[in-house]
């Protein structure tokens, strides 16, 4: 596991960009495991800035987001999928038949997270998975507890998560949606190289926990350090509680 540590967010997500448009332009069918997020948002208005200015295509990539809320179909503007719309899909070149967002009005919500494990199955797998932290450790929505063989599924919002997302929602933790679709611990785990950002105090406390406290199922970030091609990219705030190894002459 690679542990990055920028001077600021700007740096942390420069770095971010820059290694998932390294992946796009080396691999001639990409396929990117996407998030959604505060943090995402200036890492994929830096992308599109490198599509705008030429340097980066999108055309034969292919995408899978992490999660989506139960009850929001993709119009409403609080859906994932319209966050993915509004933050990349409408600025880039990427064909409508390569984006995968779980579909969260879907009538059978089971057969939904089937399907979608067939289709990263049928994709060849994900290429590089970009991952957020939240406030209870979880990745994509995986709170605590989730097995690290978990599947695509549905799943019960922690309060904690509920409150840290009700921005969106009229700052009413009620008024998130209670479940949400995610892929699994181990869906993520299968992902050739997986991709962490964090920055802000506010992250510092998990951070630590994510890197140096017990890997166990109760902080579903603590897998990513079952992976062998993991890179986790932190800003200053974020790394401060971090307690670094000390690296002996
Ligand atoms: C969203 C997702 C979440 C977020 C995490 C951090 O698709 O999978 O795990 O990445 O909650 O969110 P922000 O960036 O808003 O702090």
């Amino acid at each position: 596991m690679d542990v990055i540590v920028t001077d600021n967010p700007a740096q942390a997500f420069h770095r971010a960009a820059d290694m998932i448009a390294t992946e796009i332009r080396a691999i001639r069918k990409p396929v990117l495991g996407l998030a959604t997020g505060r943090t995402m948002e200036s890492i994929y208005r830096l992308l599109v800035r490198q599509h705008k200015a030429g340097t980066l295509d999108f055309s034969s990539t292919t995408s899978f987001n992490l999660d989506e809320y139960v009850g929001l179909g993709p119009e409403n503007p609080n859906s994932y999928r319209h966050y993915m719309q509004e933050h990349l899909f409408a600025h880039v070149n990427m064909r409508l038949s390569g984006i995968h967002v779980p579909d969260g009005i879907a009538p059978d919500l089971d057969a939904e997270c089937t399907g979608y494990e067939a289709a990263i199955r049928a994709s060849n797998g994900i290429d590089l998975q970009l991952l957020g932290i939240g406030e209870t450790g979880h990745i994509g929505f995986n709170e605590p507890p989730s097995a690290f063989d978990s599947r695509t599924r549905v799943v019960e919002l922690d309060a904690i998560t509920r409150r840290q997302n009700s921005g969106m929602f009229g700052n009413d933790p009620e008024r998130v949606p209670s479940r949400a679709l995610t892929m699994g611990v181990g869906t993520i785990l299968e992902a050739r190289r997986l991709l962490l950002v964090a920055v802000g105090a506010g992250k510092a406390s998990i951070i630590n926990e994510a890197l140096n406290g017990p890997i166990c199922e109760n902080v579903s970030a603590t897998a990513i350090r079952l992976h062998d091609k993991a890179t986790i990219i932190l800003d200053e705030a974020a790394a401060s509680l971090w307690k670094r190894p000390t690296i002996r002459p």
